[in-house]
């Protein structure tokens, strides 16, 4: 009986995990703020209690060619990499996606895992390249995003032209839902246009937030507050009222809109204002696409997959750890899972949860939340965890890479070692191996050239190897398939000085330039050429 009575009980209390939780990443180009807002977030969600943390984390990540710094950027990125914190009566989870300028696959991969994007622009400079290219991947999936302009303490572009900005290069209408009152030094603080609420700006993080109700922009009270601005402002929401688009919940959720807030991070303006409505509007957890079904979230058999890999975490172990997003039902500590591809049982003995600052011991989690496996190689980007059906989630690309180099071990012994080491460190996905069909090599490739410091430098650190790389004439890969394997065949045999296997044995053609890979193309119409790989 009392098994019984437990299940409705248990799909309650899903249903309510599931709608107090929110999984997002922040994206932007570098600089325009993402670490000042994720500090302020955090500090609101009280997960962490001194400014600074956050900037102090990304000072140490900037020296990235120098081993230690990326050491230490790996030993805090990683309880970084995922920041858990509550605020109000949600659960948030808050994915780190890698700050620097080296754009790498594990930015894309992040980016399949949440439900929704906080997008910061800088006002002085509007949309900038890495924005755009972050927009792409967040379209491939239809990822509902809320923008925040940041800077408004300084002299930037004016608001109605960075709405213009981002409708015109990233394609999707803007709705402001708060509006700013001067900027630079005339920067006095937003109107919120749905909540019809004055936030007053005074510089300083440390202040509390000044906000008045004014439900009518006549209202005397206005001028009282604002001096000569209040007209400015009049005839500013009156130019918005032809100009802007209303905000509509169902537009946003299908990311053909993104509603608009205007602050400044650094002076902690704004931003409550923007994590209150992140709150109450952006999506809770939602179905994910399996190769066989859709999977609903408060579905009771609990499922997930794997995002990312971190290795090496504690190079005295050798160990990994697998970050799995749970997708349906209720995950336990100790529970046995079906891990799909191996198809194997295994059971999530010490699974970890990220907190701002330390990970925990996971004793349960619900669908939105992020779990930290610890393995020895089996999980790999793209793996499904399920109670019992055999479930396949898609959607977990890997990019052709545009950088290659070829390796060079300086110790010849150590063959067997940086076979281990590069095949350890690929699974990571930050780079990718190639193993041309005609030669004996081994070449990297990777989204961003960064990696290839990071690759060897690890390379020494964690496997002992003494490797270097040289450049290598190519400047794209493909994956190559075909229905016919007879054309296949012939087409390997013929093409083999560019044919390469990547580290999990698919078929690549590796090309110096567009133009070859136009050619054979032309010569071979049978074989499609692919840039992206669904990892399997
Ligand atoms: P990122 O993670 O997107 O790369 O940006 P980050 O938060 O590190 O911010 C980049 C710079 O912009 C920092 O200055 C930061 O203080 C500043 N910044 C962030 N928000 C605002 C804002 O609202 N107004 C102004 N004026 N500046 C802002 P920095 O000089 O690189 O670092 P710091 O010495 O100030 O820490």
């Amino acid at each position: 009986m009392a098994a019984h009575s437990d299940v409705p009980h248990q799909k309650s209390s899903l249903r309510k995990e599931i709608e107090r939780r929110r999984t997002f990443a922040i994206i932007s180009h570098p600089d325009a703020g993402k670490t000042t807002l994720t500090e302020k977030l955090l500090l609101f969600g009280g997960a962490i209690n001194l400014a600074g943390a956050v900037k102090a984390r990304k000072a140490s990540r900037h020296a990235t060619s120098d081993w230690m710094s990326i050491e230490q950027e790996r030993g805090i990125s990683v309880t970084s990499s995922v920041m858990k914190f509550e605020y109000r009566d949600y659960e948030i989870n808050l994915l780190d996606t890698p700050g620097h300028e080296d754009f790498s696959e594990d930015t894309y991969r992040v980016l399949t895992a949440v439900d929704s994007v906080i997008m910061v622009i800088d006002s002085v400079k509007g949309v900038e390249t890495q924005t755009r290219k972050l927009m792409e991947v967040c379209r491939m999936r239809n990822t509902p995003i809320i923008t925040f302009i940041n800077k408004l303490d300084r002299e930037g572009m004016a608001p109605l032209d960075i709405l213009g900005d981002i409708e015109e290069k990233l394609q999707v209408e803007c709705a402001p839902l708060s509006w700013p009152i001067g900027m630079g030094k005339l920067f006095r603080g937003t109107y919120n246009l749905y909540r019809k609420e004055l936030n007053l700006f005074t510089p300083g993080s440390d202040r509390v937030e000044d906000v008045r109700t004014i439900r009518d922009v006549n209202d005397p009270a206005l001028d009282k507050a604002l001096g000569r601005q209040a007209e400015e402002l009049r005839d500013d929401l009156a130019l918005l009222e032809g100009a802007a688009n209303p905000f509509e919940l169902e537009h946003y959720l299908r990311a053909n809109q993104t509603p608009v807030f205007f602050g400044s991070a650094v002076n902690n303006f704004g931003v409550r204002e923007l994590l209150d409505a992140f709150v109450e509007i952006a999506p809770a957890p939602r179905p994910r696409e399996a190769v066989s079904r859709t999977v609903a979230p408060e579905e009771e058999a609990f499922s997930g997959f794997v995002f990312k890999i971190q290795a090496n975490m504690d190079p005295s172990h050798r160990d990994r750890l697998a970050f799995l997003r749970v997708c349906s039902g209720k995950f336990e500590r100790g529970m046995k899972m079906r891990h799909h591809r191996i198809g194997k049982d295994v059971t999530a003995a010490n699974p970890v949860i990220f907190m701002a600052q330390e990970r925990a011991l996971a004793e349960e989690a619900w669908p939105g939340d992020i779990v930290g496996l610890y393995n020895h190689g089996t999980i790999k980007i793209g793996d499904t965890f399920s109670e019992k059906e055999p479930l396949k989630f898609t959607g977990i690309p890997s990019f052709a890479p545009e950088h290659f180099r070829r390796v060079r071990l300086q110790t010849p012994l150590k063959a067997k070692q940086l076979q281990k080491g590069l095949l350890q460190l690929t699974e990571e996905g930050a780079v990718q191996l190639f193993r041309p069909l005609a030669r004996n090599d081994y070449i990297l490739g990777a989204v961003g050239v960064l990696q290839f410091d990071v690759t060897i430098a690890r390379l020494k650190a964690e496997y002992g190897v003494d490797a270097d790389y040289e450049p290598v004439n190519f400047g794209l890969a493909r994956w190559v398939t075909c229905d016919d394997p007879k054309r296949l065949a012939e087409f390997q045999k013929v093409n083999q000085n560019q044919l390469a296997l990547d580290g999990e044995g698919n078929l690549a053609f590796l090309a110096e330039g567009e133009w070859l890979l136009k050619y054979v193309g032309e010569k071979w119409p049978e074989i499609v050429f692919h840039t992206t790989r669904e990892l399997r």
